[in-house]
């Protein structure tokens, strides 16, 4: 497995592979990488020639007060498992080589932004907008792999590539959950033993909530009381709306997702399932 560092260099690996006709898949992270990262990049190497993982903890997606710094970090663990999931490359830049100027231009998530994690982290979305529009250039990948795990950001990235016609293809990757049904996450290590044990009540919530929905209640009621007995978490949001347009016209493909709030780490998860029409 290759690791590159520069633009340079990831040109010359992508003009190799494009040369033998080679298809690219791109499965782009921040690293610090576990089982939901790996399944993207399992899925990518099923369908493409070879596997391109960038890993780069992108400054831009990051607010003045989020946890830039302190996020983890581990590039050794990262190329072993990278490696042992199919990569054929890793693409990890510094800040520097990504962003050597500051750019005039803002690409902007727009209205999709206005729902969800986008409400409490303002800018968040555009940040990662701007990262990703670089990385499909630079890989000139066929096709790149997201998880629903992050389905606001999953919506916004498809909107993106459909409205301004990037040539690739996104592919959604399904969450992949601890036996418990906590959404793995890079974050899950800032979480406390008690909290790690009140974090599988998320999922719980967000099964409860579905049927409600299903059944043409309302599930908000229900999950709030849920939550405020079994997390000591702070409830960011939960919100039902439809998927991917995020729009409060709930019938056909919805999204049921919510943000917990615990002391050093901001939990998120989401169901998605079709809400028939009266
Ligand atoms: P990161 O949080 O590292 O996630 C990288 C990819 O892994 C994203 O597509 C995310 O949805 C997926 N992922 C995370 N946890 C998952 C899980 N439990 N199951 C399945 N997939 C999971 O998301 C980002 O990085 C960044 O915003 C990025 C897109 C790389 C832009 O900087």
């Amino acid at each position: 497995m290759r690791l590159i560092e520069t633009i340079e260099e990831l040109k010359q690996w992508v003009s190799e592979n494009k040369a033998t006709g080679a298809g690219i898949g791109l499965v782009p992270t921040m690293g610090f990488l576990h089982e939901g990262h790996m399944k993207l990049v399992e899925t990518a190497k099923r369908e493409n020639d070879v596997v391109l993982m960038s890993i780069f903890v992108n400054p831009a997606q990051f607010g003045p007060n989020e946890d830039f710094e302190r996020y983890p970090r581990d590039m050794e663990r990262d190329q072993e498992l990278a490696q042992t999931a199919g990569a054929d490359a890793i693409f990890a830049p510094s800040a520097g080589e990504i962003y050597p100027r500051e750019s005039a231009i803002v690409i902007s998530a727009g209205r999709l932004a206005d729902q969800l994690c986008g409400k409490s982290r303002p800018g968040h979305f555009d940040g990662v907008l701007k990262v990703v529009t670089k990385l499909f250039h630079l890989s000139e990948a066929d096709r790149a792999y997201f998880g629903q795990k992050d389905a606001q950001q999953l919506a916004i990235i498809e909107s993106l590539v459909e409205d301004f016609n990037f040539p690739l293809e996104i592919r959604r990757v399904e969450t992949v959950r601890e036996p418990d049904g906590l959404a793995k996450s890079s974050r899950n290590i800032y979480l406390t033993g008690q909290e790690r044990a009140e974090a599988p009540h998320l999922k719980k919530a967000l099964e409860m909530g579905k049927q409600l929905a299903i059944g043409g209640m309302d599930p908000i009621p229900a999950m709030t009381d849920y939550l405020g007995e079994n997390c000591s978490g702070t409830i960011d949001y939960i919100q039902l709306l439809s998927y991917p347009d995020l729009t409060e016209n709930v019938t056909g493909e919805a999204i049921l997702a919510l943000a917990v709030q615990f002391e050093k780490a901001r939990l998120i998860d989401n169901l998605l399932f079709t809400i028939k029409g009266n």
